[in-house]
């Protein structure tokens, strides 16, 4: 089974439009010879307009780092789905662990945003994470399989080609410290076992989920040769440049 390496910068809170602009028309025609590995960016919903107009005629995609699960409303201060559709915007991260834990979004927001991104033909990265102190691999285990079956209730089988998973161990998130890769792949397993068992092995097969955490150009290469890890989340290592370049070089 092959499925696609994709790269997903995260730039979190990080960048002004200014910065973003002239990122991406650094970054952008450099990633033309990796035809190999789909690269997204995603930034905060202020910087999206400059990032989708910046992107034009780059194989970069835009994405952005959350949502709200209504389409229109009286919602001050949510971003709409159909207007991220409308702006151009590809991808929307969802249920990041600092969306969980600074934020309190529970599986069932994680739930409605999910649906309500493929309610617009935008494709979620559901993130799955681990923020807790877990006793036991069998709570672990449970822990991550409760997160997935939650995220994707109501998915179908036909909007699962448009859905990627992506796993978080919390203590790995800016911390300079990757989880080894070994251990990732048990969970990225898990998740995928997940799926199958939801829907069907072929769905499993054919989903892309991807490892967050010090994700960098010196560990990237090991993370993506793991059987279940077909993508990586990145932040910090993200947000410089020549940095992203490099790990969508070796991702491919
Ligand atoms: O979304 C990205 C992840 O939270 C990983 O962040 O690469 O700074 O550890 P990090």
């Amino acid at each position: 089974m092959s499925r696609r390496p994709i790269v997903v910068g995260n730039w979190k809170m990080n960048k002004l439009p200014s910065e973003a602009a002239a990122y991406i028309k650094e970054v952008g025609p450099m990633l033309v010879q990796y035809e190999g590995v789909d690269t997204v960016l995603a930034g905060q919903d202020v910087l999206l307009d400059a990032m989708v107009y910046a992107a034009r005629n780059t194989p970069i995609c835009i994405g952005a780092e959350n949502v709200y699960w209504e389409d229109r409303g009286a919602y001050t201060g949510e971003t709409s789905p159909a207007a991220l559709a409308d702006l151009g915007i590809k991808m929307v991260i969802i249920g990041h662990s600092e969306r969980r834990n600074y934020f309190r979004e529970t599986d069932e927001m994680v739930n409605l945003k999910t649906l309500a991104v493929l309610r617009n033909g935008l494709m979620p990265i559901v993130a799955i994470d681990e923020a807790v102190q877990l006793e036991s691999s069998n709570d672990h285990a449970h822990w991550i399989v409760n997160q997935v079956v939650e995220s994707l209730k109501g998915v179908t089988e036909a909007d699962m080609a448009n859905v990627m998973l992506a796993y978080e161990p919390t203590a790995a998130i800016g911390s300079g410290q990757a989880m080894s890769p070994e251990i990732a792949q048990k969970s990225l397993w898990i998740i995928r076992q997940t799926v199958a068992d939801m829907f069907n092995q072929a769905v499993a097969d054919n989903l892309r989920i991807l490892y967050g955490g010090s994700v960098k150009p010196t560990n990237v290469y090991d993370i993506l040769s793991q059987p279940d890890i077909d993508g990586v989340l990145v932040g910090d290592a993200a947000l410089d440049a020549s940095t992203f370049i490099e790990l969508v070089s070796l991702a491919e």
